[in-house]
């Protein structure tokens, strides 16, 4: 069954008598924008996802959440013009030493790219009076590993 035709009997099943049809239509994607700090999220998902991948050799998946992430931050860089476009574009180097390691399938490579890709996501959390955001290289699959939760030390 069609998506819309099953929301369409949903509705008039009785089931959802008070949410008419009309109310289920997804947003246009003028009416809907992303919190930034939900276009953060789930960066957040896709940078452990993807070290997660390259750790397990998984080159593939590497390649895919790689360009999912690249996906996050070009769309907050778009949304949110309060963000330093520099801020983003200073990232590119090592994305693109990460797309290279995964090409390469170079696991040491790929690690030390995604740290200084991490280091990027840090700065740009300073810079954004954001510096409590610290992100990490996952220390494993846990989740949230990606981030640290303790109270940074001050310099
Ligand atoms: C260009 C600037 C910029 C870059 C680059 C950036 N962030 Fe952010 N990030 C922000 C800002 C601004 C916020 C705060 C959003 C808010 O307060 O709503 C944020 C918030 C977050 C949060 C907190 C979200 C929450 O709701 O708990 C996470 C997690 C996060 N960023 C992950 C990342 C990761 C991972 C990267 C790198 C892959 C990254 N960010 C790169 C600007 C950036």
């Amino acid at each position: 069954m069609k998506l819309r035709n099953w929301m369409v009997a949903f509705a008039v099943s009785g089931a959802a008598s008070a949410v008419a049809a009309q109310d289920l239509r997804s947003p246009s994607p003028d009416q809907y924008v992303p919190r930034l700090g939900d276009i953060m999220s789930t960066a957040q998902t896709r940078h452990q996802k993807l070290w997660l991948a390259g750790k397990a050799q998984n080159w593939e998946l590497a390649a895919y959440e790689l360009n999912q992430l690249k996906a996050s931050l070009v769309e907050a860089a778009v949304l949110y013009s309060g963000i330093p476009v520099s801020n983003v574009t200073t990232l590119e180097p090592s994305l693109q030493s990460i797309a290279d390691a995964v090409a390469a399938k170079d696991g040491r490579k790929f690690g030390k790219a995604l740290g200084e890709l991490t280091d990027g996501c840090n700065a740009c959390h300073r810079s954004m009076k954001r510096s409590f955001v610290v992100m990490r290289v996952p220390s494993d699959q846990q989740p949230f590993a990606n981030q640290q939760f303790a109270p940074a030390v001050k310099p």
